[in-house]
């Protein structure tokens, strides 16, 4: 586990800020905190990383809107689509609106940005699906309940995440992520009930994540979730849901690994803004 806390975070060396958030739930218009929010962030992160339902309903207009905003922040940014946005079958137009934002859609694929500093990441994405987390770590309360057809397509997205990971383990990079719309995991479900855990992540996609060497899991989806907490091998996992952070949250992530969670970046304000937005290959 190498991601640590603000308190550590006078490490030197370089590094690459990224911010993240998810559950932007895009409609008719931009809620004014996030649009302020994400603007906040152009001169202060080298990547943004969004989690999932960008959009409300997944229709392209949605997706022009919240990519419009997207197209104007200066930075690479990373993608996977939530729940919310697969309500939408116009798939490969979707991909296309993100696309020519700059942002990068990864749906069951690999990425890896090598930046201008020679910090190296790798990022595997996926949307991901519920299931449910027994009996790994909470007791059976609803899977006989559960479909089959959920069961199925919860084990199709843990295989390709597998994938996604396999190709990622052949590359040298400095740290690996692994960005998800549903959990691995319960831990970072929090007021979530219990009834609903079968909907919001499922624990084949935890056990995929700690078979394979990744540094941080960041997800969304789970709107009365906690943001801290890890896989049951130990992985750190963060729950960036708008409704869970209120803004996107930043991480340092040094070359050789290291992370640092600087949480909702106030304390950035305090001071100079050391870093810059870095051009990724
Ligand atoms: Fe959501
Ligand atoms: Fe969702």
């Amino acid at each position: 586990m190498r991601v640590e806390s603000i308190a550590n975070a006078a490490i030197p060396g370089r590094s690459i800020r990224i911010a993240a958030i998810g559950d932007l739930h895009v409609h008719n218009e931009i809620p004014g905190h996030l649009v302020a929010a994400l603007r906040n962030l152009e001169g202060q992160a080298d990547l943004l990383v969004i989690t999932g339902d960008l959009t409300e309903g997944g229709k392209i207009p949605e997706m022009r809107l919240t990519s419009d905003l997207l197209a104007d922040l200066g930075m690479p940014k990373i993608a996977v689509l939530g729940n919310h946005d697969r309500r939408g079958l116009r798939r490969r137009e979707m991909r296309l609106v993100l696309e020519r934002a700059g942002v990068a859609l990864l749906d069951g694929e690999s990425h890896t940005m090598t930046f201008d500093n020679g910090v190296r990441l790798g990022f595997a994405g996926i949307g991901g699906y519920g299931g449910g987390f027994w009996p790994e770590e909470v007791p059976d309360l609803v899977s006989a309940r559960i479909s089959k057809a959920v069961a199925l397509r919860a084990r199709r997205e843990s295989v390709r995440l597998e994938a996604a990971l396999q190709s990622l383990a052949g590359e040298s990079t400095d740290a690996n992520l692994v960005v998800m719309h549903y959990s691995p995991t319960v831990t970072t479900l929090g007021n979530e009930p219990p009834l609903k855990y079968w909907m919001l992540g499922n624990s084949l996609l935890g056990k995929v994540i700690d078979n394979h060497q990744v540094d941080l899991v960041l997800h969304g989806h789970a709107h009365l979730g906690n943001y801290e907490a890890q896989t049951l091998g130990g992985i750190p996992v963060r729950n960036v849901a708008a409704h869970v952070t209120g803004k996107p949250m930043i991480f340092d992530i040094h070359a050789g690994g290291t992370i640092v969670d600087i949480g909702n970046g106030e304390s950035l304000l305090a001071g100079p803004v050391a870093s810059s937005p870095r051009k990724a290959s």
